[in-house]
């Protein structure tokens, strides 16, 4: 990677009108996080630190979404959309300050890695002034053609402007390109609009730079990657290639999952190697799920940590906060939020644990209920190392549970329970020797008077 210095200019001030939504469409979320987001990793990742985010619709939030960390970003609004050269134009302030690369990207391309940045910006050091990144594609309906002659990129020609011959060509203009820093200011102020949009077009560039005796090349990006974002039914497919390679990636660091197509994974999520996810799987932001463990089928995660050699699910919801210890197991319809499952500990079928301390090798009988909330407050559970929860038992929080003790199943506990005791907290049990034969023959002769009537 270079050590020059690049100023990365974003353009997100799109109206986002065919997304007919209530925010810009740069803060929809791919992945779980913004697109914008996405592109300023990808951009980050090439090396670029510096930010001109040029901002309309939603500018306060689009910034603070673009703002990563380690990343310096200045926003500039656009109040109005004049095309592309003019929205890149908003930010010549930034661009006068004297980098060494221009970078111009779009803040609706999600899918974007740092490969082809990088690579432009390599080939701009061979001695070029504008170097664009163009893709290629069966489908070239409604973007700018990229022009060769004589091996030469010599123009880029918007659809609009575009003769019969030049909409054959298949070749496309992404809209990323890399610009000399010391020239780009000169090249910007040059565009004009005039065309058959009557924009400031910022594919204009490549001619005028030619026109001032300057080189200008294109490079080849992957077309998957720069898929941009128009509408909700493009979104739904940036989201499945987006999950396709994040599956991808995390099957080829050493995760086994038996059918991806079904598991749904966050930005964030983080999966160790020698895991196996299940079919149907879905996971939330803030997951974290150490080597060997095992996630069941139709497990829902977030915000939660499984260490190593747990098993969560089949049909288990872990929320915010749930922490399974080594070996732990969360089965069959359980939820745990904000819970410390201990080393070994069992909660496997149809229970609830939130706001809750469970000690290691505990066993939480079937239907417990850490009853952790009056209406108003939340309440602490604390279960002491080897506990056993009888099944059917209410922990009326707060409460706590000594070690090695045992709750008689279908208890209601309300007050703490020491160190190794037995705790009973249900009606006693009454045994009346044939009295069920006597209910049976008198119910009988009712039924037949009632006959006889
Ligand atoms: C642009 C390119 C085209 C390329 C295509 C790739 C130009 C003239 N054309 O066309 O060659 O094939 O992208 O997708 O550059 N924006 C602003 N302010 C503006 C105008 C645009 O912020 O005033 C932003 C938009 O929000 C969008 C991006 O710039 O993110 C591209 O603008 P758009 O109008 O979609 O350009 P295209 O016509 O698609
Ligand atoms: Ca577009």
């Amino acid at each position: 990677m270079t050590a020059d210095r690049c100023l990365a200019v974003v353009l997100a001030a799109g109206d986002s009108t065919r997304m007919k939504s209530s925010m810009s469409k740069v803060l929809h979320p791919v992945g779980g996080q913004p697109m914008i987001a996405h592109v300023m990793q990808a951009v980050k990742a090439a090396g670029i630190a510096d930010i001109a985010l040029v901002t309309g619709r939603d500018a306060e939030k689009v910034t603070k979404a673009a703002s990563i960390a380690g990343l310096t970003v200045r926003s500039y609004f656009q109040s109005e959309r004049k095309g592309t050269g003019h929205a890149v134009q908003m930010a010549k302030e930034a661009i006068a300050e004297g980098f060494d690369e221009i970078l111009v990207a779009y803040g609706d391309v999600p899918l974007l890695t740092p490969t082809p940045l990088v690579e432009a910006r390599a080939k701009l050091k061979e001695g070029f002034d504008v170097v664009v990144i163009g893709f290629r594609t069966a489908n070239p309906f409604g973007y700018g053609r990229l022009l060769v002659e004589n091996g030469e990129l010599i123009a880029i020609r918007e659809e609009k402007d575009a003769s019969e011959e030049e909409r054959k060509v298949t070749w496309c203009n992404s809209g990323l390109m890399v610009i000399h820093g010391a020239k780009a200011a000169d090249l910007l102020s040059r565009i004009t609009n005039n065309n058959a949009k009557g924009e400031f077009y910022l594919t204009d560039i490549v001619e005028i730079a030619r026109s001032l005796g300057g080189r200008v090349a294109a490079v080849d990006a992957p077309e998957e990657e720069m898929t941009g974002c128009n509408t909700r039914a493009e979104l739904a497919v940036i989201e499945r290639l987006w999950q396709q390679r994040r599956r991808h990636e995390l099957m080829l660091s050493g995760v086994s999952m038996i059918a991806p197509e079904t598991v749904f994974l966050c930005h964030d999520t983080v999966i160790e190697p020698d895991v196996l996810i299940e079919p149907n799987v879905v996971f939330g932001p803030g997951a974290v799920i150490e080597s060997g463990a095992v996630i069941h089928a139709f497990s829902h995660i977030e915000g939660a940590r499984v260490a190593s050699g747990a098993a969560v699910g089949p049909f288990a919801r872990l929320r915010p906060g749930a922490n399974l210890g080594r070996n732990a197991k969360v089965g069959n319809f359980c939820e745990v939020k904000k819970a410390e499952i201990g080393e070994g500990a069992k909660v496997n079928h149809l229970t609830y644990i939130g706001d809750a301390f469970i000690g290691a090798h505990a066993n939480i009988g079937a239907g417990t209920i850490t009853c952790n909330y009056d209406g108003y407050n939340k309440f602490e559970t604390h279960i002491g190392a080897n506990a056993f929860i009888g099944s059917n038992s209410a922990l009326v929080a707060p409460v706590a549970i000594g070690e090695g003790a045992i709750i008689g199943s279908g208890s209601v506990i309300t007050a703490d329970v020491p160190d190794d005791a037995l705790a009973l907290g249900r009606g006693r049990q009454e045994i009346k020797p044939g009295r069920a034969k006597l209910i049976r023959e008198r119910n009988a002769a009712i039924k037949a008077a009632k006959k006889g009537a």
